[in-house]
C-alpha cells in the first residue's frame, strides 16, 4: 500500500457498485460501468486506491447479482501472473497485482437497485465493532487530487458526527446538484450543514456548495437508513438519512474540496476523464496531444 496513513477514524470504505448504469447502455448490458477503463485502469481501482491511501484497510463493494466481476477484479490471478512472470513482463505484472494488493476486499449484495441509501445499508453486516465510522466513495465520481478523505477524518476528529465533501460551484451552474445549507466555521473550507436541497434553481440554492461522492459517516447512519422512507424515484436516498441525522442534532460538516472532479457515470464525463488521464500518460500523452490538436484544427474545414 502506498503512503497509507495510520488513520484511526475509519478502517472500512464502502463502494456502492450495484446500480444499473443505464446512462452507459448498451455497454453496461455486459460490462459493469465500474470496470470501464480510464486509460487502462478501471474507475473502481482508482477509487480503491484513494480509500487505501486515506488509511482504509477494508473495502466493502456493494454489488448486484450478475455484477460479480467488479469484485473478481480485486482477486489475484495466479495463472496470468505466472504467464507474465515467465515472459519477463514485470510492468504488466505490477499492474495486475496492484488492485488486489491495495486492501482487503469484501462483497455485500444488493438484490435490487433500490437506491444509494439502500446500497450502503447492505454493507452493515460486514462491519465490526471497530467501525464507529465508515467512508463511502462513489466509484463513478473521481475527486482529484486525492486527499479529501484525510481532511474529512480530521474534521470528524474535531467536531464528531459525519462529514461530507463539497465543491464550490458557480451559482448559475448549481442546478444539477444537491446543495448544502450551511453556516461558517473558523476554517473557510469547513462548514456546518443544516440541510440540503436537491437540484435547486440558482435563485433557490441555499449556497454554492454542491455534494460530491465522498462521505465519512458515523455508524448512526445505518439506524437512520432503517427509519427513512423511499424518496425521489422511489429509492432510499442516502441524503435523506443524513437529513434525518441533522434534524436529530447529529453534527454534519462539509469539507470544501478545491480541486478537480470527473463524473465517470455518463459517456461525456467518462471521456473527459480518459482524455485528462491520457494526456498525463508518458506514452499516450504526447501523441494524443498532437492528434487532438490536429483534429480540432481540421474541424469544420
Ligand atoms: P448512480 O445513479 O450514478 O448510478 O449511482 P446508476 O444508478 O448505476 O446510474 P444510472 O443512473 O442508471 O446511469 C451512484 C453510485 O451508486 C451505486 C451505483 O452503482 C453508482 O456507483 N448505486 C446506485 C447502487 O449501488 N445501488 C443503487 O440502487 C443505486
Amino acid at each position: 500500500m502506498t503512503g497509507a496513513l495510520d488513520n484511526q477514524t475509519f478502517r472500512t470504505a464502502i463502494v456502492p457498485a450495484a446500480g444499473l448504469g443505464t446512462r452507459f447502455l448498451p455497454a453496461t448490458k455486459a460490462v459493469p460501468k465500474e470496470l470501464l477503463p480510464v486509460v487502462d485502469t478501471p474507475g473502481i481501482e482508482i477509487v480503491a486506491n484513494e480509500a487505501a491511501h486515506a488509511g482504509a484497510k477494508r473495502l466493502v463493494i456493494v454489488t448486484s447479482p450478475g455484477k460479480e466481476s467488479v469484485v473478481n477484479y480485486f482477486r489475484p490471478a495466479p495463472e496470468l501472473e505466472e504467464n507474465l512472470e515467465r515472459k519477463g513482463k514485470t510492468d504488466l505484472l505490477e499492474k495486475v497485482r496492484r488492485g488486489p494488493g491495495l486492501l482487503d476486499v469484501e462483497v455485500a449484495i444488493q438484490e435490487q437497485a433500490l437506491g444509494l441509501g439502500h446500497a450502503v445499508a447492505q454493507a452493515e453486516a460486514n462491519l465490526t465493532e471497530e467501525d464507529t465510522a465508515v467512508a463511502v466513495l462513489l466509484p463513478d465520481d473521481l475527486v482529484l487530487p486525492i486527499g479529501v478523505l484525510e481532511r474529512m477524518a480530521a474534521v470528524r476528529a474535531r467536531y464528531g458526527g459525519s462529514v461530507l465533501c463539497a465543491f464550490d460551484i458557480p451559482k448559475e451552474q448549481i442546478s444539477p446538484y444537491g446543495v448544502f445549507d450551511v453556516t461558517d466555521t473558523d476554517d473557510a473550507d469547513v462548514k456546518r450543514v443544516h440541510g440540503m436541497v436537491e437540484k435547486p434553481k440558482p435563485e433557490d440554492a441555499p449556497s454554492t456548495y454542491a455534494a460530491a461522492g465522498r462521505y465519512l459517516l458515523d455508524r448512526a447512519i445505518f439506524d437512520a437508513l432503517r427509519r427513512i422512507k423511499p424518496g425521489a424515484g422511489g429509492e432510499l436516498q442516502l441524503t435523506d438519512a443524513v437529513a434525518l441525522l441533522i434534524e436529530e442534532g447529529h453534527p454534519v460538516h462539509i469539507v470544501v474540496h478545491r480541486g478537480g472532479r470527473h463524473d465517470l457515470g455518463n459517456p461525456g464525463g467518462f471521456l473527459r476523464a480518459a482524455v485528462d488521464f491520457a494526456l498525463d500518460h508518458p506514452d499516450y500523452g504526447p501523441p494524443l496531444r498532437t492528434w487532438l490538436a490536429e483534429r480540432i484544427e481540421n474541424e469544420g474545414r
